[in-house]
């Protein structure tokens, strides 16, 4: 913890809050008397050439009051409509928007009433219209200038609502839409193919840009995930992760700006210790990314295919259940192999086989050990498999039509906690866990979604990957599995109830039932209760954290349960607040 040792520490007591001691503990909010001026923010626009933008919410035409009302009954409806039938699309292209709804907060909303006023909430204030470096090194100038907080968009897909905050300027990544493929690439870690990816791409973007191009890279299932942002910085699972390790070992540059102004190409030996700290350390941290420069590997087939048995006798179906987790370990060992299912108290449905150059003979392979427990206990059961030519094409077809998907959803109640191989390998804790299975899935409402996968380092599968922050827990799991409960629009307590049931119960019991694993930190719910620097970051936190002091000593990066998080707070009024080291 060198952040102990800094002389200016000595001042914190007396000047509120800051290291620095120039600004104030709390960032402004609209209505504060610091609040910079229209004038200023004016200054600002001219400075990026008229790139900001002022916040409007989209459901401005649900409200007859407020600031922004607007209110068209006809318009109104067909968002409530496009909000939950394809959030993605309608949210996402929009600079102030938030896609999470815990954290857009049914302010300005088709489902709140007319008369209820239409406010920003948690939204931006202003957006500056991302188009390259410069325009991040003037928004980043100007929250610190004026002790305004900062937030990162790309997608604003995130669990933890890091790219929203009340009274925050956003650096909107949305159009940085680079995509670019280096045949030829060489650095000391990798030589062959790359892809260069911008801050502002969707996965789906960037698998239907590749999938024609003869490569295939590690991304998420997720076609509405973005790639550069929280995804790869956060670790990154992928149905490639058996074959070629996580997003984070890929990485072989970030092109960054960090909180300082300066703009840097972070690499394995330029800056290595940013380096390290934006693979696998968590987003929104240490640094704004306007691009990822990953590996890119030649495609070939791709078998895949769906399994589904049903719970016709609940302790035969649980039984088998738990002799499918057993397996799984011997499933994808030493190989490329990836499984993904969902868990209900209805099915247990293999939605996507992910068996690279191989053809369909190696599902019929792993599932032969397990088909007979099936038939011994009397549960039917539907296996159907394929020979794809390519990677993209078996995504395409269990996740759904690309770009965005239809698989994902978009807003669930959803944590994500790493599966210990010693865990589903030894009977009693292995049963344990499907105790809290059928326990928290019983009602019909929660299903646990799963992906077996294998992750130990050395061997010949997986290419050498630079040092990262990647929790070193990643390195024992044979599975993550998400427990997911749909979020109901129109019902947000009720999603809320299921946000405290999940942080509150399911999830504890989960962490109970596999000791001593990791969580995912993009797929936490913000509610999360555990040890969440170990369950995150584990060993690499002192580390990190001392990254995120040497590259932000101005503290404009923040997010909830980011690393150096615990050093702010948000005040009753929702102002992020600097409460010390
Ligand atoms: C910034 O300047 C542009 C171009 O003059 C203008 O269209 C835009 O509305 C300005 N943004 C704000 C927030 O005033
Ligand atoms: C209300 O919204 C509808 C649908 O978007 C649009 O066609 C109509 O012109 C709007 N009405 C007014 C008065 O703006
Ligand atoms: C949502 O709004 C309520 C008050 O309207 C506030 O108490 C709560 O903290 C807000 N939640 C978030 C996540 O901002
Ligand atoms: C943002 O900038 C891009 C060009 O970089 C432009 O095409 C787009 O219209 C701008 N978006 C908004 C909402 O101003
Ligand atoms: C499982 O249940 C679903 C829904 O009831 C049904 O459509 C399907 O045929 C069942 N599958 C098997 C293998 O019994
Ligand atoms: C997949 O390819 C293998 C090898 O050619 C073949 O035996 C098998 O029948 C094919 N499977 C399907 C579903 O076409
Ligand atoms: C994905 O599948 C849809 C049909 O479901 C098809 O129209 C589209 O071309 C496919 N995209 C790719 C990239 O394979
Ligand atoms: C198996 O798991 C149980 C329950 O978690 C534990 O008490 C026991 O020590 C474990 N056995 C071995 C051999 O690790
Ligand atoms: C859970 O599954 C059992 C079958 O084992 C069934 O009887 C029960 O109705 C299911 N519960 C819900 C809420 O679907």
């Amino acid at each position: 913890m060198i952040a102990r040792f800094f002389p200016f520490l000595l001042t914190v007591g007396t000047v509120l809050g800051n290291p620095h001691g120039h600004t104030p503990a709390c960032k402004y909010i609209p209505g504060d008397a610091g609040w910079p001026s229209p004038k200023t923010w004016s200054r600002l626009n001219s400075t990026i050439e008229g790139r900001l933008i002022a916040t409007v919410p989209i459901a401005h035409v649900c409200h007859d009051r407020g600031a922004f009302a607007a209110y068209n009954e006809t318009a109104c409806a067909d968002l409530a409509i496009a909000l939950q039938e394809d959030g993605a699309a309608t949210l996402q292209p929009q600079p102030g928007e938030i896609m999470n709804p815990y954290f857009y907060n049914i302010t300005c909303s088709p489902f709140t009433s007319v008369d209820t006023p239409c406010e920003l909430g948690n939204r931006a204030v202003y957006s500056i219209n991302v188009s390259g470096p410069a325009d991040v090194q003037a928004g980043l100038k100007f929250a610190r200038k004026n002790n305004i907080r900062l937030v990162v968009k790309n997608t604003g897909l995130d669990y933890m609502g890091k790219s929203s905050g009340k009274g925050s300027l956003s650096l909107w990544m949305h159009n940085l839409k680079t995509l670019e493929l280096k045949k030829h690439y060489r650095s000391p870690w990798h030589k062959g193919a790359a892809m260069k990816v911008g801050a502002g791409n969707i996965a789906g973007e960037v698998y239907e840009y590749i999938a024609t191009k003869g490569y295939r890279i590690v991304g998420p299932e997720c076609g509405l995930c973005g790639f550069a942002g929280g995804y790869t910085q956060g670790v990154g699972h992928s149905q490639l992760t058996s074959a070629y390790g996580f997003a984070a070992d890929q990485v072989l540059e970030w092109e960054v700006v960090t909180p300082a102004g300066q703009y840097v190409i972070a690499t394995p030996e330029k800056h290595a210790d940013l380096y390290w700290a934006l693979a696998g350390g968590g987003p929104g941290t240490y640094g704004v990314v306007l691009s990822v420069t990953v590996k890119a590997y030649p495609d070939g087939p791709v078998a895949g295919g769906t399994l589904i048995f049903n719970n016709t006798d609940a302790d035969a179906y649980w039984e088998a259940v738990g002799i499918w987790y057993a397996q799984g370990p011997s499933m994808v060992k030493d190989s490329p192999k990836n499984v993904q299912f969902f868990v209900s108290n209805a099915s247990l449905w293999v939605f996507a086989f992910v068996m690279p150059d191989m053809d369909d003979s190696a599902i019929h392979e792993i599932l032969a050990p397990f088909l007979p427990e099936l038939d011994a206990r009397n549960l039917p059961y539907t296996l159907e498999t394929h020979n794809y030519t390519g990677y993209v094409e078996n995504l395409n077809n269990s996740y759904g039509a690309l770009p965005y998907g239809e698989l994902c959803p978009v807003y669930p109640a959803l944590g994500s906690r790493m599966i210990p191989r010693a865990v589903v390998l030894n009977e009693t804790a292995n049963k344990n866990l499907m105790d809290v299975y059928r326990k928290y899935t019983a009602g019909g409402d929660w299903f646990v979604g799963c992906s077996f996968l294998d992750t130990v380092e050395g061997g010949d599968v997986r290419p050498e990957h630079p040092p990262n922050a990647v929790h070193p827990a990643w390195r024992e799991s044979i599975a993550y599995c998400n427990p997911n409960n749909p979020w109901k629009w129109e019902t947000p307590e009720v999603s809320i109830a299921d946000k405290e049931e999940l942080s509150g119960e399911f999830f504890p019991a989960m962490e109970a039932a596999t000791p001593g694993a990791g969580v995912y930190l993009n797929e936490i719910d913000s509610l999360y209760t555990g040890p969440w620097k170990d369950t995150m970051y584990g060993i690499n936190y002192d580390h990190l954290l001392s990254i995120k002091h040497k590259y932000d000593p101005y503290n404009l990066m923040y997010g909830l349960f980011a690393v150096g998080s615990d050093e702010y707070t948000i005040d009753e009024d929702g102002r992020l607040c600097w409460v010390g080291y």
